[in-house]
């Protein structure tokens, strides 16, 4: 029988979880799953329909009236729709952390993001993955760097994409999604106790993935598929 592993990659905004859980997902032939998309896409829902993302009751009123999937491309889709450039516009990075801090919301998206990993070998990114979503992963990763170096990544990252922004722009949203996304009560971000810490403010992202690989590799989790 084929073991399914499980690596968890937790960490504040922009700290370039993605872009590396995306490599060694590929490295391993593990599927990628990005948590953070799937509240950007319920963000996205809820401005569309005109509610106030600030208020939990009328946020909360979506849940089981939209649909979050990601389809073939590993794309993340509303209502069967590629959103995927989308919610990273402003609009949906300035209150997502609202919509991740209503519990309601959270479970619907975490029982959705345990289905997805369910008999698969899953390389998971967000911000509760190794504290509550997949607790038992077999590794799991916590990747900080500082504010400025994550506001310089984000900002490049917008350009690239389209998006206009400023540098001071990216780091204000950096900081606001920081501190409300450690102090809400349900599930907020903290390392767990069985974690490993990378520090990648002076690193590649070719290091930061071989770093992983390299404790992966040591833990025996290159083995399975
Ligand atoms: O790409 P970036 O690091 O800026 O953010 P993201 O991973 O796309 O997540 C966007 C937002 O969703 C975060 O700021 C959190 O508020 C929320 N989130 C969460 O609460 N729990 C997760 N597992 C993933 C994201």
């Amino acid at each position: 029988m084929v073991k399914n592993f499980s690596i968890a990659i937790d960490g504040p905004s922009a700290s370039g979880k993605s872009t590396v859980a995306k490599l060694i997902a590929k490295k391993l032939n593990f599927t990628y799953i990005d948590t953070g998309a799937m509240y950007r896409a319920f963000t996205l829902g809820v401005i569309e329909a005109g509610l106030d993302p600030k208020s939990e009751e009328e946020s909360n009123s979506l849940i089981g009236k939209i649909s979050i999937s990601f389809d073939e491309e590993n794309h993340i889709t509303l209502n069967g729709k590629d959103v995927s450039q989308r919610v990273r516009e402003n609009d949906v990075a300035n209150n997502v952390s609202y919509i991740a801090s209503y519990k309601g919301i959270r479970l619907h998206l975490v029982d959705l993001q345990r289905k997805i990993a369910k008999n698969k070998s899953v390389v998971m990114d967000g911000r509760d993955i190794g504290t509550y979503v997949l607790e038992d992963a077999d590794l799991k990763i916590y990747q900080v760097a500082t504010a400025e170096e994550r506001a310089k990544r984000r900002y490049k990252e917008n350009l690239e994409k389209g998006i206009e922004t400023s540098f001071e722009a990216c780091l204000d949203n950096i900081n606001k999604r920081d501190y409300i996304d450690s102090h809400r009560s349900f599930c907020p971000l903290h390392p767990a106790n069985d974690s490993v810490e990378i520090n990648t403010t002076d690193m590649t992202i070719e290091e930061v993935v071989d770093a992983i690989i390299e404790i992966a590799k040591q833990r025996g989790l290159t083995n399975g598929k």
